[in-house]
């Protein structure tokens, strides 16, 4: 079996230079490969800056920064890994470069995994001779903080590949999810489209400004879905009779509210509208400081979701 405490990142940019930190505060060792000549000091920064936030969130006690190496090839970053992270630009003749390039040089079982977010995992197949050992592993921006990762195999994919990924995955602190079936955007991607539509259209129908339509998700679902999934909060809606009676309840409310659902287009004008209702929200503020506002809350939340959950009782002792 290959030994997956040596990984390997291909393309260190945005979402690599994430995963590099984060398989490095697993433990394990990390090889590199971007052909950008600034690629390394960067990653180094990224990782750097990455571990505090990481040990906040207490995934770095079997970690160790200086594991990090970089090679001057994808074909030499692979060697001995057990684990490939792609993430190479989103365009299918450099995924397809990269694999015909990386395929020859593979321990026999390891595992690579593409996070490509727009290409499917069919499309990307037909740059490898054999796919078995190759996955959809895709996460959410950015890998080292946001737990979740969908995992997709398909019938060209060899028995046990899939769950050997998710408990990689697992042991570095992730959650995923199975994509059972090809499908534009995975899941994540069309949750958060489906939703973003409708706030779209309920801004551009005057309904609501861009700064309330964000609160009214903030500040009320968005908090909710953080702790359980919609369809397990429906199920608490109508008492004791859990969802078959939420349904029978709401069947006439939800049938009407998603006929009367909007349809925007994303357009320079709907662009233009969206820019300066978010700068009236937001006092203009800089992307970095909502970046870093982001961040830390988002740290603050992961604390109290995987904290204790029962604080102790005041009768008790
Ligand atoms: N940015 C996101 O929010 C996000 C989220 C999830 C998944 N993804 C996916 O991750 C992948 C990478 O996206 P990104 O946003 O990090 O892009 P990016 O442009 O930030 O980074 C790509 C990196 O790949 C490097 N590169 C270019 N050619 C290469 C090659 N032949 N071999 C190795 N490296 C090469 C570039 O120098 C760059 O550093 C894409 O498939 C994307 O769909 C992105």
């Amino acid at each position: 079996m290959a030994d997956t405490s040596h990984t390997a990142v291909l393309g260190a940019g945005t979402i690599g230079a994430s995963w590099t930190a984060l398989f490095l505060a697993s433990g394990r060792w990390v090889t590199v490969f971007d052909p950008d000549p600034g690629a390394e000091d960067v990653v180094r920064a990224y990782v750097d800056q990455a571990w505090e936030t990481m040990s906040q969130l207490g995934l770095t006690e079997r970690g160790n920064p200086d594991r990090l190496t970089f090679a001057s090839s994808a074909a030499a970053a692979v060697e001995g890994a057990g684990f490939v992270q792609e993430n190479v630009p989103e365009r299918l003749p450099i995924k397809h470069a990269t694999f015909a390039e990386i395929e020859p040089a593979l321990a026999a079982d390891a595992i690579v995994a593409s996070s490509a977010s727009g290409l499917t995992l069919g499309q990307m197949q037909g740059g490898w001779s054999n796919p078995g050992q190759f996955i959809l592993g895709h996460p959410f921006n950015p890998p080292h903080l946001i737990p979740l990762v969908e995992v997709m195999g398909n019938d060209r994919t060899n028995p046990g590949v899939v769950p050997r990924a998710e408990a990689f995955y697992k042991d570095i602190g992730k959650v995923t999810i199975r994509v059972n079936k090809e499908v534009p955007g995975h899941v994540a991607n069309r949750l958060q489209a489906a939703v973003w539509r409708e706030a779209i259209h309920l801004v551009l129908s005057g309904v609501a400004s861009v700064g309330d339509v964000d609160k009214a998700m903030s500040a009320g679902p968005g908090l909710r879905w953080a702790v359980m999934g919609p369809t397990t909060l429906f199920s608490l809606g109508a008492g004791a009779g859990g969802l078959p009676a939420f349904c029978d309840h709401f069947t006439d409310t939800f049938n009407g509210w998603w006929d009367d659902l909007g349809t925007p287009r994303l357009t320079p004008e709907v662009s233009a509208t969206l820019a300066a209702g978010l700068a009236e929200a937001t006092a203009e503020a800089s992307v970095a400081d909502l970046a870093a506002e982001r961040d830390r809350k988002i740290v603050r939340l992961q604390q109290a979701l995987n904290g204790p959950t029962d604080p102790p009782s005041s009768e008790e002792g």
